[in-house]
């Protein structure tokens, strides 16, 4: 099957590429290079350089293909709050653009990147699809618009639709990781730190409601997730007018701390640590239900172990350095 793979050229969606090829689809990437790279595009997909906002482009990608897979967005907590504007031109308006773009073409099957920032302070742990929705970011906020104006996509007009709601995603598969410019994830920062390219790192609020006073994240491989998109993409065969909704993470919690000393511990480098005070809109706990993937999809996470993710994007890290 021909799939268009939008934000291919960035740390998630290249790895789904790879992995789609590796399954023998036709792949065709469109990307405008905004926070993504050329050479992450795997050889073998079709690549279109350019924004979901230009009519001409986005038409031409959209040949011939069957399904979409949409990775494309901002999606920055911080830079969010300053330029509210670009996010929701970015991540609502470019993905009404392409729901339009699907529609005349007759494409009724889309895999959406959503995000556990939809779900906001959490009520009750783990979060489950279930749990209210109440986004404290404009990121958050554009994402749950996305969904939303899907679900309403799919009643109206047949279109059969996935939306992953990932919750922190690390690590690196096929020869693919992350570089986000600038950075602001946890692993890619210490690994940073780690290899001498930053001086230390910031830990922001160690006041929080938990054992260590630090945020607690649930991280999941890159490479797990890169599979329950193609396990997304089957669920949207001949089901059109149904959006289904699923949380992607491992279930369990690892304070910034504890992943510091993970990441001490895999590098073997002593990795300064500074603190700082809460960012605005950070919740002190983010922990997944994935149980509903688990049964609907078939997923089943084979690589939960921390210490491989960050071993993995040390590995990537090496590999970029030395050429
Ligand atoms: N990385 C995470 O931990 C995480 C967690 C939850 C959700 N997400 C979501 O997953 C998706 C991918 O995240 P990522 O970490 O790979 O980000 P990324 O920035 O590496 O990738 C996004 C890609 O989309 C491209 N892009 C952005 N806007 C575009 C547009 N209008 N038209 C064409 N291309 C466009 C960028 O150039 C980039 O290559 C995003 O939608 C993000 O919100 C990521």
């Amino acid at each position: 099957m021909r799939v268009l793979v939008v934000g291919g050229a960035g740390y998630i969606g290249s790895v789904v590429v790879a992995r789609l090829l590796q399954e023998g689809h036709e792949v065709a990437v469109l990307d405008d290079l905004s926070t993504g790279h050329r050479d992450a595009v795997p050889e073998g997909a079709e690549f279109f350089e350019a924004s979901i906002h230009h009519p001409k482009v986005l038409h031409r990608s959209l040949e011939g293909v069957e399904a979409v897979l949409h990775f494309g967005a901002r999606s920055q907590v911080g830079e969010s709050t300053r330029v509210p504007e670009v996010y929701w031109q970015n991540n609502l308006g470019d993905t009404l653009n392409l729901l339009a773009a699907m529609r005349e073409r007759g494409i009724g099957r889309l895999v959406f990147s959503s995000t556990a920032a939809v779900y906001g302070e959490p009520q009750r742990l783990p979060i489950d699809e279930q749990h209210p929705t109440s986004p404290t970011s404009p990121y958050g906020n554009t994402k749950l618009a996305a969904d939303l104006m899907i679900r309403d996509e799919c009643s109206a007009h047949q279109l059969a639709a996935v939306s992953l709601r990932y919750f922190n995603v690390a690590g690196a598969a096929l020869q693919r990781g992350e570089r986000h410019q600038p950075e602001t994830h946890l692993i890619p920062l210490l690994l940073e730190v780690a290899l001498g390219k930053r001086g230390a790192l910031t830990v922001y609020g160690t006041d929080y409601p938990t054992a260590d006073g630090t945020c607690i994240r649930d991280y999941i491989h890159v490479d797990d997730l890169a599979t329950a998109h193609l396990l997304a993409l089957d669920a949207t065969a001949g089901v059109g007018g149904r959006h289904l909704v699923y949380n992607l993470g491992n279930g369990r919690g690892f304070s910034v701390l504890e992943v510091v000393a993970a990441a001490r511990q895999v590098t073997e480098a002593p990795i300064e640590v500074v603190f700082g005070p809460r960012r605005p809109g950070d919740p002190a706990v983010l922990v997944a239900s994935s149980g509903l993937a688990q049964r609907e999809l078939g997923w089943v996470p084979l690589r939960p172990s921390l210490e491989e993710m960050i071993q993995d994007a040390l590995q990537f890290r090496r590999r970029l350095a030395s050429g």
